[in-house]
């Protein structure tokens, strides 16, 4: 396939972004396989991992044994339909009538008694010898008569040729359809041949004698001449059976949209079966459409275009937060993380309020910014609703908690507020889980529930971000609070030698700090880091702390006896001591830039001075610091404290104007020098620090001063 230059090039700019936005789309179906409603289909004796809440309004169904029972019941009750042949009825009683007229007409004949006996067997061939010598007496008369009466009864009352052949329903009942009316009657009232029969012989004998002639040859004239009247109507039989069977009513009833199916940790009985089963009755013909298809794609289109609007966010937070491919990876490595445990564990009851969220948001803080996990926050929930179909209620606890602790974590995350974060965070998660599931109708037991999983959620997500907050900013080369509030414990163990070696450079880093605090604020730069910086800045000096000035009594100064040059090698040496020492203890990067950039490449005046006044033609890069140059705001900060506190400690007698002159005159001297030319430091920030560095300074010496003055009136 070919494939435009452009778009190639593209392709491979976003590579990363695509696999990330292709694995979670994989991941996403995998897990959340197309439903509109995500409900687990629950059999009897299953235990119900969460309250399930009819999604939609459906007809709750019959059980499907009870169904079939029921539809073979309504089978059953139609009785078989038998139609009464009027005209076979007309045509036996005819029968009889035409054999009583041709009878009669034989009599008045004079024809010889043998010749009439040929004719009539010979037209009724049925008729043995004896009746029809008997049809031919005296006696045929009454045969006649009775036979006649005898067919008219039992004609009457329907005959069939055999009851076998009617397919009975539940009881022996049949319905008689005669002269377009119905009636239903019992087997036993209608005839078939032989019990036709058998009524004629009983009657007989029961009327006249066993012994009289009726008895001999009624039966045989009835039986040759009778027609069964009855038939099964087959057709008309089983559609009415068909109708029975399918007008069975499948609905009992009818499940109301929200109503509650069962609850959390109940063992779904029958009943709850049949509306589960009601319900993906329901829902499957929908699901099985052109309808699905469409579906699948917006869903996904969706996500595509909320995860494409989350991409711009971060690549336009690219430049502002330092974000590279490792950050990307992280961040959608968090955001897979929630895929996951939502998707392996989502059948469990509660899930949602022990989704990572939670932790996802604070790494994100910490390790970003608040807006950002804001953003990553609104982007993970989203998605998850879209693909899950999250209960709403969870999510909104969850939202709530996770923007409380992108703010708290922020603001009072260290080791020191460890516990104190725990609970708030653990706290909130728990009351919102408890408050929101309570407002959602559910019960008491299982609000509490919620209400525990939330809080554990909150404990164990702070936790795991302490336990592992250190090894993901080595990975990210990132800096949180929670490390620079361990670098700004004074217990830190680089603290405490460079207190005990050197006081007076301990007292100058503790002035530094403090001045790039107020400094960092003033100008909404990173106030911890520079604090941090100004605290370890100058830690290189422990090597040799009375080769530094702030550090000499009056008796003793080593550079007398050295060459300028050796001596500014010397002092050069606390940047490299520094770093070295910074390494050795693990001291993140960030904060090892502070010892390497303070100085930058400025020169050390003093002994440059000293070098000049001896060799007019002293090469000046010989008495310069090696650099790096100041980049961050923080790290410009601190290089302009450093040199502001210098400089103001070696005045005689610091009055406003003075402390004021000197830190302008370093300003400059810096400016001037080149030392902001690689600073993100915009010159009206330079300005405000200036105007916080005097301030602080003036708060700081102002009173000794004051009192000197009155010491010596
Ligand atoms: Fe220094
Ligand atoms: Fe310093």
């Amino acid at each position: 396939m070919h494939i435009p230059i452009f778009l190639r090039d593209k392709i491979k700019k976003h590579i990363l972004d695509i696999s990330i936005l292709l694995l979670s789309i994989i991941l996403f179906n995998i897990f959340f396989p197309y439903s509109v409603y995500t409900i687990p289909n629950l059999k009897k004796g299953d235990i119900a991992s969460r309250d399930i809440i009819a999604p939609i309004t459906f007809d709750l169904l019959k059980n499907s044994t009870i169904l079939k029972m029921e539809r073979q019941l309504a089978y059953d009750n139609v009785p078989p339909v038998l139609i009464f042949d009027e005209k076979a009825t007309q045509n036996t009683i005819n029968e009889l009538y035409k054999l009583s007229v041709f009878l009669d007409s034989m009599k008045m004949n004079l024809w010889k008694q043998d010749n009439k006996k040929r004719i009539l067997s010979k037209r009724y061939p049925s008729l043995s010898k004896e009746l029809i010598e008997i049809l031919l007496s005296e006696k045929g008369e009454k045969v006649l008569s009775y036979a006649g009466g005898a067919l008219n009864d039992i004609l009457s009352k329907g005959v069939i040729s055999d009851k076998i052949s009617i397919p009975f329903g539940k009881d022996k009942k049949v319905v008689i359809e005669k002269n377009g009316k119905e009636h239903i009657v019992g087997v036993e009232e209608i005839f078939d041949l032989n019990e036709a029969m058998h009524f004629i012989k009983q009657d007989i004998t029961s009327k006249y004698s066993s012994n009289s002639f009726l008895l001999k040859y009624s039966p045989e004239l009835t039986q040759s001449i009778i027609k069964p009247n009855l038939s099964v109507d087959i057709a008309e039989t089983s559609f009415r059976r068909e109708n029975a069977r399918n007008s069975v009513q499948k609905k009992v009833g009818v499940i109301l949209k929200g109503e509650i199916i069962v609850r959390a940790n109940e063992i779904v009985d029958e009943s709850v079966e049949d509306k589960i089963t009601s319900m993906y009755t329901y829902m499957s013909p929908k699901q099985n459409s052109f309808d699905r298809v469409i579906r699948f794609l917006v869903k996904n289109m969706i996500f595509f275009i909320i995860f494409f609007l989350y991409i711009l966010f971060i690549n336009s937070q690219f430049k502002k937060l330092n974000i590279r491919k490792r950050d990307k990876i992280f961040i959608s490595s968090v955001f897979i993380l929630n895929i996951l445990v939502y998707g392996l564990f989502y059948q469990f009851a509660h899930i949602e309020y022990l989704l990572p969220v939670l932790l996802s948001s604070i790494l994100i803080s910490l390790l970003y910014s608040r807006t950002f996990a804001l953003v990553s926050l609104l982007f993970n929930l989203s998605s998850l609703i879209l693909y899950s179909g999250l209960r709403m209620q969870g999510l909104l606890a969850l939202l709530i908690s996770s923007i409380y602790a992108i703010y708290l974590i922020r603001e009072r995350g260290s080791r020191k507020h460890f516990v104190s974060v725990i609970v708030r965070v653990g706290l909130v998660n728990g009351i919102f889980a408890f408050l929101i599931e309570l407002y959602g109708e559910t019960s008491f037991g299982q609000a509490i529930i919620s209400s525990v999983y939330g809080f554990i959620n909150g404990v164990i997500s702070i936790i795991l971000v302490t336990a592992f907050i250190q090894i993901l900013e080595r990975i990210l080369g990132k800096v949180t609070r929670i490390s620079l509030m361990d670098l700004l414990d004074l217990n830190h163990p680089l603290l405490i030698d460079l207190a005990e070696k050197t006081s007076g450079t301990f007292n100058h880093s503790m002035v530094v700090a403090s001045l790039s605090e107020k400094a960092a604020l003033a100008i909404n730069a990173d106030e911890l880091m520079a604090k941090v910086g100004g605290y370890f800045h100058d830690i290189g000096k422990m090597e040799k702390p009375e080769y530094f000035i702030e550090n000499q009594n009056r008796d003793f100064n080593p550079h007398q006896s050295l060459p300028p040059e050796i001596s500014a090698t010397i002092i050069k040496e606390h940047i490299i001591d520094g770093e070295k020492m910074a390494n050795k203890h693990k001291i993140p990067s960030q904060v090892t830039a502070f010892i390497k950039s303070h100085h930058g490449t400025s020169t050390i005046e003093y002994f440059l001075e000293k070098s000049k006044s001896q060799d007019p033609l002293t090469d000046d890069n010989k008495y310069r610091y090696d650099g790096p140059l100041p980049k961050t705001n923080e790290e410009t900060i601190v290089m302009l404290a450093d040199s502001v506190e210098a400089g103001v400690r070696s005045l005689s007698n610091p009055d406003e104007q003075g402390m004021k002159r000197t830190i302008e005159t370093i300003f400059e001297k810096k400016l001037r020098d080149g030392q902001f030319n690689e600073s993100e430091m915009s010159v009206a920030n330079i300005l405000i620090i200036r105007d916080v560095f005097s301030n602080v300074l003036k708060g700081i010496y102002h009173p000794r001063v004051d009192y000197d003055n009155i010491g010596k009136k």
